[in-house]
């Protein structure tokens, strides 16, 4: 949540920063602002609204020192006046923020004490006058005042501060949220994540919790809380810049939906060989032992990785027979979960950066569980602080709705116990080779899905008015009728609700009439038959019906409103297939709506609050 950039060197801070703003944008778009610093002089421009009225607005350019800020409102309505950058009471410093600072009440009523107004309701604006005080005080250099000051901060964050007083420096630290600096030579970038950085380096150093750094344009440093100098890691990025771009698609998500053959195929490349059977997810190798002998597993997740956790639960009892318990990772946290030593807890995130699945996981750890990551975003904090874990591969997502994140942690997820179902004997041989074949067959098989697109548009086309829709699934059909309602939530705005098609007599049938679209995911598996009557009680009550079926089903076509045909698979890989129509029916409603399918209103990708 929040994006935040910097520069310093010796080009156009402006519209680098700029630049970097449009490629974090995904992580809020209520404001975006600039502070550039041009001789002895701090420029502020800020915007409510995206990164586009920024660029649209008049203001001063000039400086090769600056930073940015893209913003998702927690602390005041989204408007100009708590839009960062703010600026301290005398003038000479600005900050961006990404995160909250929890004591900023009783730090702003200080404040107020000693004379500083605010013209902001943020947290970030106490912050920075906060700074400017301990500066003032105690006549301390800005890397000092920030030290002092952030070591009387409660919250998180990831913040970057400027000084007009000390032009050639940009001081960031960060506690809880992620930043990246990207170096080159007499150059230095900041961001939240690398996105804004791949462009202009590749050489980075993602910044560990509770470190601050200074930037100049001759070198930078990085310290410790205690400010004890630390000798940073350098990596080399692999994300390509073509990753981050459109591609000749309308939007993100659509490149992410058609990239799904791929993506999943990248998941599976160098670890699955269909020909020799084998099966390598090195990440997780130190684990192997733990995880055979667990008594039980439990997953932490948030929003759509949260019904990835979902399927995982059913393949993983399915495969292994080992019980497993999907959490919510907020109500992990707040409920005292029983955990004992020795435990394996799964954190699933695309991001890696979710601030609740970040306290499970800490909660987790100090009792003694282990955790194991399948995290896309390289380098992120949940990467980083999990015992071991596996990146997906899945490439950068950049469209709000997780789409192609989904399919690379299934795979990824299966592929994890697949093969931990053959080590420890829980399902034969044979029944394994067909398993990963049949996996293997996956990215042709998500293809196939995708041809159903101009049906699904024409389908599309007779429901965007409706109001409401019901999701409907069995088995492991279930958690993609959660997901399907999620993603049309999400994008289109139109209340959906996924529900057990079993469950359905128990509530949601008192909502159908002729008016109700109802969404039936009724792929050819073991309960086949009941969700035949199931659609039957809908029809007999008037419902419009859509289902997603498999090729060569007899009876469904003839039962309902529309079909959209699904590739067959096993059905413990049904999810990986069966969500593509789900998917494309949100993305095309939501545009013939007039939604922005990137950017929907009120969400983030990253979700660094809790
Ligand atoms: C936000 C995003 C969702 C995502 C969820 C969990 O709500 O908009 O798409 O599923 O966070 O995020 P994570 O990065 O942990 O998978």
């Amino acid at each position: 949540m929040c994006g935040i950039v910097g520069y310093i060197g010796t080009k156009d801070a402006y519209s680098i920063l700029l630049k970097g703003l449009k490629r974090l944008e995904y992580r809020g778009y209520d404001s975006a602002g600039i502070a550039l610093i041009d001789d002895l002089n701090l420029n502020i421009t800020k915007k409510e609204g995206k990164v586009i009225r920024l660029e649209e607005a008049d203001c001063k350019k000039e400086g090769s020192v600056g930073i940015g800020h893209t913003r998702w409102a927690t602390h005041g309505e989204p408007n100009d006046e708590n839009a960062h950058p703010h600026l301290s009471n005398n003038g000479s410093l600005a900050i961006v923020h990404n995160g909250i600072i929890e004591n900023y009440g009783s730090l702003k009523i200080e404040l107020k004490k000693k004379g500083y107004h605010f013209s902001s309701e943020t947290d970030t604006e106490v912050l920075v006058n906060f700074i400017e005080d301990i500066q003032k005080t105690e006549s301390l250099s800005l890397e000092d005042a920030v030290r002092v000051a952030l070591s009387k901060v409660v919250g998180a964050y990831a913040i970057a501060v400027i000084s007009k007083e000390d032009t050639n420096k940009i001081v960031a630290a960060r506690k809880g949220s992620p930043l990246v600096i990207g170096l080159k030579n007499g150059e230095y970038f900041l961001a939240s994540d690398a996105s804004p950085i791949v462009e202009h380096t590749n050489e980075v150093v993602y910044l560990n919790d509770g470190e601050i750094v200074v930037l100049t344009k001759e070198n930078y440093f990085v310290k410790d809380a205690k400010d004890i100098p630390q000798t940073p890691y350098v990596q080399t990025l692999e994300i390509k810049l073509e990753e981050l771009e459109k591609g000749g698609y309308d939007h993100f998500m659509l490149k992410e939906i058609f990239g799904q053959p791929d993506s999943i195929a990248d998941c599976m490349r160098g670890r699955l060989n269909v020909d020799t059977g084998n099966l390598v997810l090195g990440g997780i190798q130190s684990y192997s032992k733990a995880l055979q002998n667990a008594d039980r597993i439990l997953i932490v997740a948030c929003g759509t990785s949260w019904h990835a956790g979902l399927v995982a639960e059913y393949f993983i009892e399915e495969l292994c027979r080992i019980p497993v318990e999907v959490e919510y990772a907020s109500e992990f946290r707040y409920r005292n979960p029983i955990i004992k030593e020795g435990d394996i807890v799964i954190a699933i995130s695309q991001s890696g950066e979710t601030a609740d699945t970040l306290a499970a996981i800490e909660l987790a750890k100090d009792r003694g569980a282990i955790v194991l990551g399948v995290v896309n975003t390289v380098g992120s904090s949940i990467a980083r602080v999990t015992h071991e874990g596996t990146y997906l591969h899945a490439g950068p997502e950049i469209g709000v709705a997780s789409t192609k994140a989904f399919t690379a942690q299934l795979t990824v997820l299966y592929m994890i116990f697949l093969k931990l179902a053959f080590h420890k004997g829980t399902i034969a041989q044979n029944k394994y080779r067909q398993l990963l074949t049949e996996l293997g067959k996956i990215p042709e098989k998500a293809a196939i899905a995708l041809k159903s697109n101009e049906k699904i548009k024409e389908i599309s086309k007779r429901l965007k008015d409706a109001r409401n829709f019901l999701y409907l699934g069995r088995g492991y059909n279930f958690p993609v009728a959660l997901e399907g309602a999620l993603k049309l939530k999400e994008i289109s705005y139109i209340h959906a609700e996924g529900y057990p098609a079993a469950e359905m007599k128990h509530g949601p049938i008192a909502l159908i009439d002729e008016q109700m679209p109802v969404v039936f995911i009724a792929t050819k598996d073991g309960s086949h038959d009941k969700i035949i009557s199931n659609i039957q009680e809908v029809k007999t009550r008037k419902g419009i019906v859509i289902a997603s079926e498999t090729k060569g089903d007899a009876v469904i076509p003839k039962m309902v409103d529309y079909t959209i045909e699904v590739p067959v698979t096993h059905e413990s890989l049904m999810p990986l297939v069966s969500v593509i129509p789900l998917q494309l029916l949100s993305y095309h409603i939501a545009l013939l709506r007039g939604t922005n399918v990137d950017q929907p209103r009120n969400l983030a990708k990253s979700v660094t609050v809790e």
